[in-house]
């Protein structure tokens, strides 16, 4: 084996293990690839089929490190914000809502009708960012995250919210998480999470940029989509 096809191989591996926790299709793919380049190295085929697989493989490996190294953190940046008071009067209970704003306006639009229906509701809605000063739910008969899918996993600083609440003993937890589309995997992670937080799932809502919420909602519009569904929040279990 040349030392040029080593490289890369031990190159595509090592993103390949970095792609790990946010993709299985980019760990398989970038491991395949290091695994075709030693098959070719090792039947020593023609040298412009080696330098097109090689040239691929760095590409691909550039992509890997740009999604991983930058545009991961990029997109998982906390931000942090004050806490905004909704409908301090109100008496059907306490609500937190969480939430990572992300690059785009959707979560915000959706976290933002959810509050308008709990307050409709009756509830008194506590909203702010997810961070480290974001405020614990203690006190709360409901919990509510906004979080994007980034790589298949909800965003990162909701995650380590949650991760730092601890123990939610049985708090009502509402989840919106929200993506291009493809929603699916994070859902299974935010339940998991919940679950391990010893929350109670009482909701889990997406919102869409590329699919169409209609079908889900009524409406193509996160922010009232989700302003009905928070109006007619039901809960069980004697919280709110
Ligand atoms: C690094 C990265 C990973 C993403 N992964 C997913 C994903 O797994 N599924 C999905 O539906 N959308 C994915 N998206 C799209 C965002 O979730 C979508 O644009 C979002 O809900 C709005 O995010 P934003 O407010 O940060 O723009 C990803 C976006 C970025 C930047």
């Amino acid at each position: 084996m040349t030392i040029t096809a080593a490289f890369f191989i031990a190159l595509l591996i090592l993103f390949g293990a970095l792609a790990l926790p946010y993709s299985a299709i980019l760990t398989g793919a970038s491991w395949l690839l290091g695994a075709g380049i030693l098959a070719l190295a090792y039947f020593r085929l023609r040298a412009k089929l080696r330098a097109v697989l090689i040239i691929a493989g760095i590409l691909c490996a550039l992509g890997v490190a740009g999604w991983n190294l930058v545009l991961m953190p990029w997109a998982n940046q906390p931000v942090a914000s004050e806490v905004t008071h909704f409908n301090p009067d109100g008496e059907t209970g306490r609500a937190l809502v969480i939430y990572h704003p992300g690059r785009s306006d959707l979560q915000e639009r959706a976290v933002t009708g959810f509050v308008e229906g709990l307050a409709a509701a009756g509830w008194r809605v506590d909203l702010t960012t997810a961070s480290a000063q974001a405020p614990a739910p203690t006190g709360y008969d409901l919990l509510v995250l906004g979080a994007q899918s980034y790589t298949w996993a909800p965003a990162q600083p909701v995650q380590d919210y949650l991760r730092r609440a601890g123990d939610l003993n049985d708090l009502p937890v509402v989840a919106i998480l929200s993506g291009l589309g493809e929603t699916g995997p994070a859902n299974d992670v935010m339940r998991d999470l919940i679950a391990a937080a010893g929350g109670s799932m009482a909701g889990l809502y997406n919102v869409w940029q590329l699919r169409p919420i209609e079908r889900l909602y009524g409406t193509d519009d996160p922010f009232a989509a989700m302003r009905g569904v928070a109006e007619s929040l039901t809960l069980t279990g004697g919280h709110g």
